[in-house]
């Protein structure tokens, strides 16, 4: 189909699956064990329903946003995703171009198959970009690229924490791992590559398992860029994190590509926030609380957004955007994405993103099954 005739998020995945080779699908699309987590990502906004508050003129609304003390026009973040070329020849750089040209956050990916520096040169004027770290079990190189980063101009580091292992991605196992162009670059950054146990897990054998709240210092050390940890699952696990004078988290499960019956960021949210309450006033300038997972219609983002989250991030809707339309499809997604904010915004009664709050849905049956 053409691009006009895409009308929302889930028609990119639907073009994405029909065109792309067996491979690159089962790369982007697997989940861990029995995909439980994946399916569950989505169901959980589906138990979240609206209370919507009416006459309260809705003429003008206004869906921008900051993310870490930056300006964002949406309130949603390009959330890592590694292999940009498995995709589309042009790769993470149809993310790049696109959120340059719209005012949208893209956080560059440790396993990204374009260099990290043709990525950060391919930014506009005041373009913002934070990095995701895979931690290296040679410190030295990990401490080189959060430094270079820094210094290219990154304005947030996302250390993932749910990955100590690889999930087993089943549908990419059974594929096994066959060289080319994006994973090519992947192996010259990064060494002990497996070849056969699937893409993911062939990239990834350079992941430090020892990675531990220790660590953390040393991270804060190295860097002055904001420190958020990607893949918290708990109150307890987020009030270390605040406790260690961290910027903030992302509730995920990793797109259900990790532990698998892991809960869904939205199902956590909640309970995350009534925690960090205890430690003052809420919503705390000083600490952000984001999440990601499944998130395909505005009106999962505002969901999250009013139980407390302060934006979203966004994988695979927008990596199946590019597939077959590079960076305008991106820019189709944003499109799509603005166009439902604007609308759910209104038949809600929110004018700002400040506007949304708990009292406006109601999330009574998350935990039901
Ligand atoms: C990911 N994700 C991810 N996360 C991360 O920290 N480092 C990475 O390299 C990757 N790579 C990656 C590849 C692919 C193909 C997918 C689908 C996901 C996880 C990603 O950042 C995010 O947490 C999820 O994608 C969010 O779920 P949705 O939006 O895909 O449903």
């Amino acid at each position: 189909p053409s691009l006009d005739e895409i009308v929302n998020l889930h028609d990119f995945e639907a073009v994405a699956k029909a065109i792309l080779p067996a491979k690159a699908w089962a790369y982007y699309s697997s989940a861990s064990d029995d995909e439980i987590t994946i399916r569950e990502n989505r169901a959980a906004y589906q138990r979240i329903w609206f209370r919507p508050r009416i006459l309260r003129d809705v003429s003008v609304v206004n869906w921008s946003t900051t993310i870490l003390g930056q300006r964002s026009s949406l309130p949603v973040y390009i959330s890592a995703t590694a292999l940009g070329k498995l995709g589309h020849p042009d790769g993470e750089l149809n993310l790049t171009r696109a959120a340059g040209k719209h005012g949208v956050i893209q956080m560059i990916p440790t396993l990204a198959s374009c260099s990290f520096d043709e990525i950060v040169d391919a930014v506009v004027p005041g373009q913002v970009q934070f990095v995701q770290l895979y931690v290296n079990r040679d410190r030295e190189i990990t401490k080189r690229y959060v430094q270079h980063a820094e210094k290219r101009g990154v304005k947030g580091l996302f250390i993932t924490v749910d990955a100590p292992q690889l999930g087993r991605r089943e549908k990419d196992m059974r594929m096994k791992f066959v060289d080319e162009s994006g994973v090519a670059k992947v192996q010259e950054n990064q060494s002990g590559v497996k070849k056969d146990e699937g893409v993911a897990r062939a990239i990834s054998s350079f992941i430090d398992p020892s990675l531990s709240w220790k660590d953390i210092p040393w991270f804060k050390s190295i860097t002055n860029m904001p420190i958020v940890l990607k893949g918290v699952a708990t109150p307890e696990d987020a009030l270390m994190a605040y406790d260690y004078g961290l910027a903030g988290i992302v509730l995920s499960n990793h797109g259900g590509r990790q532990l698998d019956t892991a809960r869904s960021g939205v199902e956590n949210l909640m309970e995350v926030v009534a925690a960090l309450k205890t430690r003052g006033p809420w919503p705390n300038p000083k600490f952000e609380v984001f999440v990601d997972g499944g998130i395909r219609r505005a009106s999962d983002v505002l969901k999250a957004i009013a139980l407390g989250a302060s934006a979203v991030g966004v994988g695979r809707a927008f990596m199946y955007s590019f597939c077959a339309y590079g960076q305008e499809g991106v820019e189709k997604a944003f499109q799509i994405f603005r166009d439902e904010l604007e609308m759910n915004m209104r038949l809600i009664g929110a004018r700002t993103i400040d506007e949304l709050a708990p009292d406006m849905v109601d999330a009574s049956g998350i935990h039901s099954h």
